[in-house]
């Protein structure tokens, strides 16, 4: 279970208020969509949800771990792959997963029964002795799916996971993300895709200029929105569009 209560975050620099006031709370055993277009504040929820950026203000719970005081246990009980999958480029793969899996105590057999059941299952496997400059942004990207379930977390936090991965990789990706839930485990992904969403999410969230607009499932944003027939991405459409009038007005 994963619960942020009030979350609010202001960059500096730029003084863009990202994260406003943000509140959800994402059940174990569901597959979770955190919808909005670009510069909505899904990343910087993400980053403050999993420790990279710190909260201006607001509460964080992971797995009834409170973030603030117990950083470390909280982040022992997820796994991420983020936006960007910058990785050490001097490292072979296979480092990258051993340096990993030190990181979170994985213990020897069950890490290599992992790092190849998931290398095999991802399609890395043949590639793992090669060093991670020589990948694509595809591989990377595999690569960080790989490395963020090596500890089996029961939370899976994915920031845009789709993004640079081929149909096949997208739909392996999807199929485990599918099993996770089933076994009980939490998936939280965001996208700006609405047909991903569509096709596995059990509730989502639409999020726009830092502010939540809707919490629930697909049916009930039908219900709540539109007309019969109506697609996902035309009733995502219509709610940003009627909150970014509401904020000139
Ligand atoms: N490092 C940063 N410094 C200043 N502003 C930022 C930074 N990162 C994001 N922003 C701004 O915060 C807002 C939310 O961005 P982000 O969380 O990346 O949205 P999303 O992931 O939904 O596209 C945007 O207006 C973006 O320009
Ligand atoms: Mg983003």
């Amino acid at each position: 279970m994963i619960k942020l209560e009030n979350l609010s975050k202001t960059y500096a620099k730029s003084g863009t208020k990202a994260v406003d006031g943000l509140s959800l709370e994402i059940r174990d055993g569901e597959i979770f969509g955190f919808l909005g277009p670009n510069g909505a504040g899904k990343t910087t929820t993400i980053k403050m949800l999993t420790g990279v950026l710190k909260p201006d203000e607001g509460r964080i719970e992971i797995g009834g771990v409170d973030m603030g005081s117990d950083p470390l246990a909280a982040k022992s009980g997820f796994g991420l792959v983020g936006d960007n999958p910058e990785l050490f480029n001097k490292l072979r793969a296979r480092e990258y997963l051993n340096f990993v899996a030190d990181v979170y105590l994985v213990p020897d057999g069950l890490r290599r029964e992992r790092v190849s059941s998931l290398a095999s299952r991802f399609k890395i496997e043949d590639v793992l002795s090669s060093s991670i400059g020589s990948f694509s942004r595809g591989m990377k990207q595999k690569l960080c799916v790989v490395a963020s379930l090596l500890h089996d977390p029961a939370a899976w936090i994915l920031d845009e996971p789709m993004v640079g991965l081929d149909p096949q990789a997208a739909f392996d990706l999807k199929e485990l993300m599918r099993e996770r839930a089933a076994s009980g485990k939490l998936v939280l992904f965001s996208t700006h895709v609405m047909e991903v969403a569509e096709r596995i999410c059990d509730r989502i969230a639409i999020i726009n200029k830092g502010r939540i607009l809707f919490i629930g499932t697909i049916p009930e944003l039908r219900a709540r929105e539109g007309e019969i027939g109506d697609s996902l991405e035309s009733l995502f459409l219509e709610l940003v569009e009627d909150s970014d009038e509401a904020a000139l007005r």
